[in-house]
């Protein structure tokens, strides 16, 4: 592809929200991932997995655990103004409105060995996480070249031992984001971004 068809393709994606009542096949969804397998990553290591949900019933109990855990984690720490909590409660199901949700998970770092690994002061450092993001970047896009909507969502992940008591996720890996994936039903404008000149710096 020509750089600004790529171009193009990156700037009119959007985090979609508002889903057809459309699920995308498991072909469709292979294909995505597909993309997402081809990101770089540390040392080659591929330490990523994307579970996918696509049943209903699974998903809208998973929603109706993270709005128990996040209101539960917020009325004990009494930290957020109600009107603000509603906010991120609200934000942490959204998920809830997609056709499949795919969990973007990483290898955890105790589980890569290695004395530099265990030694490496900082989650960053292992790379895995970094590379999972990277390949979640190919899975959006691929999705939006097909057609479909995405939002990539760090807010459910609040309810971290939801994530966690999930049966039979993969061993030794994490969560890093939930991925809403359908068919769009919404044309947002894009959000605005920072100028050129405020992101670059030459040395
Ligand atoms: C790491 C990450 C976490 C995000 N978490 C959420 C989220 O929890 N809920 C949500 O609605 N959007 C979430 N987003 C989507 C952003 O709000 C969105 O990318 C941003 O506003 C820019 O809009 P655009 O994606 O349409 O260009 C997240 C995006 C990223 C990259």
């Amino acid at each position: 592809m020509e750089s600004d068809r790529l171009l193009t393709l990156i700037k009119t994606r959007r985090s979609i929200r508002r889903f057809a009542d459309r699920k995308p096949d498991r072909d469709t969804i292979d294909a995505i991932v597909e993309a997402a397998r081809w990101a770089p990553s540390n040392h080659n290591r591929q330490g990523w997995k994307f579970v996918v949900f696509e049943d209903r019933g699974e998903i809208q109990a998973l929603v109706e655990d993270v709005r128990e855990a996040v209101e539960k984690a917020f009325v004990d720490a009494h930290r957020l103004a109600a009107s603000h909590s509603d906010e991120l409660i609200e934000g942490a199901c959204a998920f809830g409105a997609a056709p499949v949700v795919i969990l973007a998970m990483h290898k955890k770092r105790s589980a890569m060995g290695g004395k530099l690994l265990e030694s490496a002061a900082s989650e960053l450092a292992s790379g895995e996480a970094l590379s999972t993001a990277m390949a979640v970047e190919n899975l959006v896009l691929a999705a939006h070249a097909k057609g479909l909507g995405t939002c990539v969502m760090t807010a459910p992940l609040l309810a971290g031992e939801v994530w966690a008591n999930v049966p039979d996720l993969p061993a030794g890996f994490e969560p890093t984001c939930v991925v809403a994936l359908g068919y769009p039903a919404e044309e947002p404008d894009a959000p605005r971004r920072k100028a050129l000149k405020h992101v670059i710096e030459y040395r």
